[in-house]
């Protein structure tokens, strides 16, 4: 198989517009994401953050050669920040100008260095080699042809060196459930306040108009492989979903998730059946060849 290994000074590019254009809208939106959490948290978004933040580092610490880190499609930057502030030195990349804009102000707010590049991820401006670490939150799913992004990706890690990413994808699990429940609550508040529009519309926690693959964990596992990751480990992970929930609801639903924290790591890191018909994200890493 071969890669693409179209190099340029600079990362910009083109033919990319109508997607670039669906994330300088959807960060033009998240404007106001905030700087990566480093408490517990109080709600059900605090706690997966939390222990999604906790995961990487662990793995990072324990696995990676160094502390030269990728991010790419970075979106808040939140993994980034939370591993700048232990002393990971940290390059940035997303095609998206409000994307990465939103990435820099919250180093910035913190204090933390990062190098910012724009650049597409199916084409990375890096030589091969250069970085300990590569890593992609929420962003993969987005692709129909993971091939070539997890390729590039693999590419620019050193041997010895760690891929890791999480997708959220269209899968059923408990958020399927919880979905049905989100989608009552905000139908009666539609009804109540006389939203009549609204009433019947399904709320969903991958929206349908998000363009989100197809594609299983498996699939995830075999492309790593496939860019010369070993091992790969796949996780089906996130046992809590998102929902609706009144104020004090959301705050005894934290509770109870800070309770089941223990379980909820053992969760992540179980491969059993049913762990991966009931969990909602997918976990993926590797060690480069
Ligand atoms: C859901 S967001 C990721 C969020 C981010 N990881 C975070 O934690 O906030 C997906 C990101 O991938 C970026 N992206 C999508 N396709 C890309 C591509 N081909 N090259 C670079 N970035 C891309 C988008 O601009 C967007 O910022």
């Amino acid at each position: 198989m071969k890669w693409s290994r179209r190099f340029a000074g600079s990362c910009r590019r083109s033919g990319l517009v109508s997607d670039k254009r669906w994330w300088d809208e959807f960060w033009t939106r998240e404007a106001s994401a905030g700087p990566a959490l480093e408490g517990d948290g109080e709600t059900w978004h605090d706690l997966v953050w939390k222990v999604g933040l906790e995961f990487w580092h662990d793995l990072f610490e324990k696995q990676a050669p160094g502390r030269k880190m990728l991010e790419c499609g970075c979106g808040s930057a939140r993994v980034s920040q939370h591993m700048a502030r232990r002393g990971y030195r940290c390059t940035l990349l997303d095609y998206s100008e409000r994307a990465l804009a939103t990435g820099r102000k919250a180093f910035d707010a913190s204090s933390l260095e990062g190098e910012f590049v724009i650049g597409d991820i199916n084409h990375l401006c890096f030589p091969d080699g250069g970085f300990d670490i590569v890593f992609s939150g929420g962003v993969l799913e987005f692709f129909d042809d993971i091939l070539r992004p997890i390729g590039e990706m693999a590419r620019v890690l050193k041997p010895g060196g760690v891929f890791a990413a999480n997708m959220v994808p269209r899968k059923v699990s408990i958020q399927t459930i919880a979905d049905l429940e989100r989608t009552m609550a905000y139908s009666c508040r539609a009804l109540f306040q006389r939203r009549f529009g609204d009433v019947f519309r399904r709320v969903r926690y991958v929206p349908a108009y998000y363009p989100v693959n197809s594609l299983d964990l498996q699939d995830y596992v075999d492309c790593c492989k496939r860019a010369g990751l070993d091992p790969v480990v796949g996780l089906v992970t996130s046992p809590f979903p998102e929902l609706a929930l009144p104020h004090l609801g959301k705050k005894l639903y934290a509770r109870v998730m800070k309770g089941l924290l223990p379980q909820w790591r053992k969760f992540n890191l179980s491969q059993s059946r049913w762990t991966q018909i009931w969990g909602i994200t997918y976990t993926v890493y590797g060690i480069k060849r």
